[in-house]
């Protein structure tokens, strides 16, 4: 179980103390957004790489942009230690999967709502982590799709088919109210963002969110 906080959420002015308050989560999560994928507009790659050099925990990309076959592997070359694109997005994701991991990062992949699982199963072997959105992408703040979990639990079965340690992340609306039922489904990493950096301690969010999923 590991907890990834969104920074999508945390003061853009602060971003040192920002992730320096996540320090006991496993990763942060960046939401790279280039307000053609999705229709909002955040950080890029020099942004990533300047929080590279002061964080205390690694850092989870999550990439909301057109054409990653050509944008996504400066990521990981920067040192980004995982990078997630979108499956809509790539042209070829089996390839661009293995080009991530072999720049030196974990490879993900990530699914729309709207978009089935089951196309993609065969890309198992070449993926570290599969992120199942909880919400439309583009925005923190957003409401949790229950009706995700279905599609959570569809991976982890294939993931349990396949037989190699594949990582599933939920991403949107996760709180002490929604993880529970995200890790009974079967996801094993869950990003947070209004519910870590808007709670009073976002160390005390990670503490519970972690208890909660270890239930
Ligand atoms: C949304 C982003 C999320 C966002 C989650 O497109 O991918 O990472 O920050 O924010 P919350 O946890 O507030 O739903
Ligand atoms: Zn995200």
């Amino acid at each position: 179980m590991q907890i990834s906080p969104s920074i999508l959420s945390a003061d853009f002015a602060n971003l040192q103390s920002e992730l320096d308050a996540i320090s006991n989560a496993d990763w942060a999560h960046v939401d790279v957004m280039d307000n053609h994928f999705v229709p909002n507009l955040t950080l890029g790659l020099p942004v990533v790489e300047a929080l590279l050099k002061v964080s205390p925990i690694p850092i989870d990309c999550h990439l909301m942009i057109e054409d990653p076959d050509r944008w996504a592997p400066a990521f990981a070359e920067a040192g980004a230690q995982s990078v997630t694109f979108h499956v809509e997005a790539a042209r070829d994701p089996r390839t661009l999967a293995r080009t991530l991991r072999s720049a030196g990062a974990r490879a993900g992949l990530a699914i729309k709502p709207g978009t089935p699982w089951a196309p993609y199963a065969d890309l198992l072997p070449d993926l570290d982590m599969v992120l199942v959105m909880t919400v439309e992408p583009g925005f923190g703040g957003q409401s949790f799709m229950a009706d995700q979990m279905s599609k959570v639990a569809e991976v982890r079965a294939a993931v349990a088919r396949h037989g190699g340690e594949v990582w599933i992340q939920v991403d949107g609306g996760v709180s002490a109210t929604t993880i529970e039922q995200c890790a009974e489904a079967g996801a094993d990493v869950f990003v947070a963002g209004s519910a870590v950096y808007g709670a009073d301690s976002a160390a005390t969010a990670i503490d519970e969110l972690r208890a909660l999923a270890t239930k």
